[in-house]
């Protein structure tokens, strides 16, 4: 098994999360907390129950601020070098959950500059990406009142004399560490950091403002905000809170994360049903034995099952998962079968966000800020 490697530029190998939370330094979500939750949700989501969501900063805090009456908002980003898979959107299901439980307004970041950056592609490429992510997000249904859209080189009048104030405050040595840069690394993403965090308090410098931020992410993410952590309380501002998630795993496997640079190991929001079904066939890594003797006598591992995995995510009926599973491991269901159920929640789910991102284009200035 490849050595685990987690930053926002690099997720290799099998993820030990417990490990993460002791090299991270953030801790991880017990029973007392997602009671503390569900108090003021009314219910968890199935991602919270499920453990896909496992690790937290600052989290009480802000829980305590909203009960006073002290309303958090939410922030959250995406790269768009790349098509939209479904390992990007658990996060995102999330967020939009937690804007309708809490009523609260999000902040959505779309890190055109980051992926001219780092990726090898042209200014107008990542600008066409841009522009299908928005309709991919706004599908997902968040609610277009309550949802701000920055597009770091269209908003940079705005952010950027926030982001020198960050800079300046963080050496170049501390990014070389933290994400093993090198002096052959161009000089846009050693500042890159501070474009990231300028969202965690734009909206309360806009507004003249003191709101606290929540930022819920994939975990890779959390080493921008760690590197800001100090500089936002230097700078008179709050240090956000955060909530992790783990990666979705590959369909090939459980290790690393789902890449749209490699789109045989993710399915792409605009897959069609029958591309869903082949790639799930082809590729899904199983659990199950190598004849369907063995398997109805020894039963399969759920746990290294991909199908069975990203039922986590499609599934929320918990009664219906848990017998999926016991069925699994007493050889019940072969492989073929999950797989069967897998493709069509998938498609399920696709289907409709399909038809909601065609109507999405019209909303798109509606979800844009606008000073
Ligand atoms: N850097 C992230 C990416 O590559 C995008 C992003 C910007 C982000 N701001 C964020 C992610 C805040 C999580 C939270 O996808």
């Amino acid at each position: 098994m490849g050595k685990q490697k987690v930053n926002p530029y690099k997720v290799e190998g099998k993820i030990d999360y417990d490990k993460l939370i002791n090299e991270f330094g953030v801790k991880k979500i017990t029973p007392e907390i997602l009671n503390e939750i569900k108090e003021i949700t009314g219910e968890l989501h199935p991602y919270l129950r499920r453990g896909i969501f496992f690790a937290y900063r600052d989290l009480k805090k802000v829980l305590d601020e909203y009960k006073k009456g002290n309303k958090f908002f939410l922030y959250t980003g995406v790269g768009p070098s790349g098509p939209i898979h479904l390992g990007h959107i658990s996060v995102w299901i999330f967020m939009k959950w937690l804007q309708e439980k809490f009523d609260t307004e999000v902040w959505f970041q779309f890190t055109d500059d980051e992926k001219f950056l780092y990726k090898n592609m042209n200014y107008e490429e990542i600008q066409k990406w841009t522009h299908e992510n928005m309709l991919d997000i706004i599908a997902l249904g968040f609610d277009p009142k309550k949802t701000n859209f920055l597009i770091d080189t269209k908003h940079a009048g705005i952010m950027y004399p926030e982001a020198i104030k960050v800079a300046k405050k963080i050496t170049f040595s501390s990014i070389k560490a933290a994400f093993g840069f090198t002096d052959s690394n161009n000089i846009g993403s050693i500042f890159y950091t501070a474009m990231q965090t300028v969202p965690v308090f734009l909206p309360n410098v806009l507004r003249n403002e003191n709101r606290p931020c929540l930022i819920p992410l994939a975990i890779d993410q959390d080493v921008h905000f760690r590197l800001s952590r100090d500089v936002l309380e230097k700078l008179g501002h709050q240090k956000p809170a955060i909530i992790h998630a783990k990666f979705m795993t590959p369909l090939t496997g459980i290790e690393g994360k789902m890449s749209s640079s490699n789109p045989d190991t993710a399915i792409l929001l605009t897959d069609s049903p029958k591309e869903v079904k082949r790639k799930i066939n082809k590729y899904a890594f199983s659990g199950g034995r190598d004849t369907a003797q063995e398997h109805r006598k020894f039963g399969g591992n759920v746990e290294v099952d991909v199908a069975c995995q990203w039922l986590k995510y499609f599934e929320d009926d918990n009664e219906k998962l848990e017998k999926i599973y016991d069925d699994y491991r007493k050889g019940k269901l072969l492989s073929g079968e999950v797989k069967k159920i897998l493709i069509d929640k998938i498609n399920k789910f696709l289907a409709e966000h399909q038809k909601r991102r065609l109507k999405a284009e019209k909303l798109i200035e509606k979800f844009i800020y606008k000073p």
